[in-house]
């Protein structure tokens, strides 16, 4: 059975152009530095994102953890969004294995953080306090409906950093969704930044991987956080191969996945009961809210399209986010809509 899978743009399988380069990538011993394809998909990033170096990792998590353990001391502070993947969804990483104290601040309902809090949360040199070293940003921002934050507010944040002697990191996860959607080079959202890291294994259709990167020099350190972390990879060649198809063929393509999340809400926008948020989507995700007065569930609609074979994921009993992917297609936004409008037309 073919399932229409809305629950997240990870759930991607490799394209046939990525398995036919992953059966024929030329591989070494990456961590004795031996891997050329590896060594070829890490420029290739490095260039995509405008830095110096870059460093292949098992996961977005390993990237985010590895930069954060690579920039931070045990008791060093970092401040980060309190609905950021890294403080909600990376398993307390940088606290359990790095000693890094989380300082959460709101993030705003686009994803920003606003810069008078963010100031607000520098620690004064005081033997009581944790030291601040690191402010985190998500580009596209996950929870806040996917939006892409700007060139501006991100140079507006990598100053702030820079008048603070901090460092500035970017959960560049969907990084090519916020280029493509904002119309501007990755390289222009990375530059305000001292380290960045992007997922080769969402929109871009990978089946494993992500891109640190980062000054050579920080990279240099960071190989070594990775070595600590478990992520020093053998042969991984056959890993980069599918990345640098990726990297080569499914960025420009990005801008499908958000029309179609546009046409998704546009069909939802109309069922009685449904509050589409961040309406229109900005990228590829499509939150939206039901009136608990429907006497529907996010639940009782994963059962009722699970029948259609449509899967689908909620955050919580009323609110529920769609991911359209490389696999959606314009029928199965076309299935997604009537299944959820026939389902809620008899609670
Ligand atoms: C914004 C963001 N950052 C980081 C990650 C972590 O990526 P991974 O699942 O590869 O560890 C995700 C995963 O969905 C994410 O949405």
């Amino acid at each position: 059975m073919e399932w229409a899978d809305f629950r997240s743009d990870t759930v991607t399988y490799p394209t046939p152009a990525m398995r036919s380069a992953m059966a024929q990538a030329e591989v070494g011993d990456d961590v004795f530095g031996e891997d050329p394809t590896v060594a070829r998909l890490e420029q290739m990033a490095a260039k995509r994102v405008g830095m110096e170096s870059a460093l292949f990792v098992a996961s977005g998590t390993m990237g985010n953890l590895a930069a954060v353990l690579t920039h931070c001391q045990r008791g060093d502070e970092i401040i980060l969004g309190h609905r950021s993947h890294t403080y909600l969804h990376e398993a307390g990483g940088v606290s359990a294995l790095g000693g890094v104290h989380p300082r959460t601040v709101p993030n705003q309902d686009d994803g920003t953080i606003e810069p008078q809090d963010i100031v607000g949360a520098i620690r004064a040199l005081d033997d009581h306090f944790p030291t601040t070293r690191l402010i985190v940003l998500e580009n596209t921002h996950n929870m806040s409906g996917g939006t892409p934050l700007g060139v501006n507010y991100v140079q507006q944040v990598g100053t702030l950093a820079r008048e603070h002697g901090l460092r500035l990191h970017i959960d560049g996860a969907r990084i090519f969704n916020a280029a493509v959607a904002l119309g501007r080079p990755a390289s222009e959202l990375a530059a305000p930044a001292d380290t960045i890291t992007f997922c080769l294994s969402k929109g871009l259709c990978a089946p494993v991987g992500s891109l640190l990167c980062g000054s050579a020099e920080f990279i240099r350190l960071a190989r070594r956080t990775r070595k600590q972390l478990g992520g020093g990879m053998r042969q991984a060649g056959i890993l980069a191969a599918a990345g640098i198809v990726a990297l080569e063929t499914m960025v420009d393509r990005l801008g499908e996945d958000h029309q179609r999340a546009r046409r998704l809400a546009a069909g939802l926008r109309e069922i009685p009961g449904i509050q589409v948020e961040h309406d229109p989507p900005p990228t590829n995700m499509v939150y939206f809210r039901l009136d608990p007065l429907t006497g529907m569930t996010t639940q009782s609609l994963i059962e009722a399209l699970a029948s259609r074979s449509i899967r689908l994921t909620a955050r919580n009993p009323y609110r529920m986010r769609l991911v359209v992917h490389y696999w959606i297609d314009d029928e199965a936004i076309q299935q997604v809509v009537e299944g959820i409008a026939a389902a809620m037309s008899k609670p």
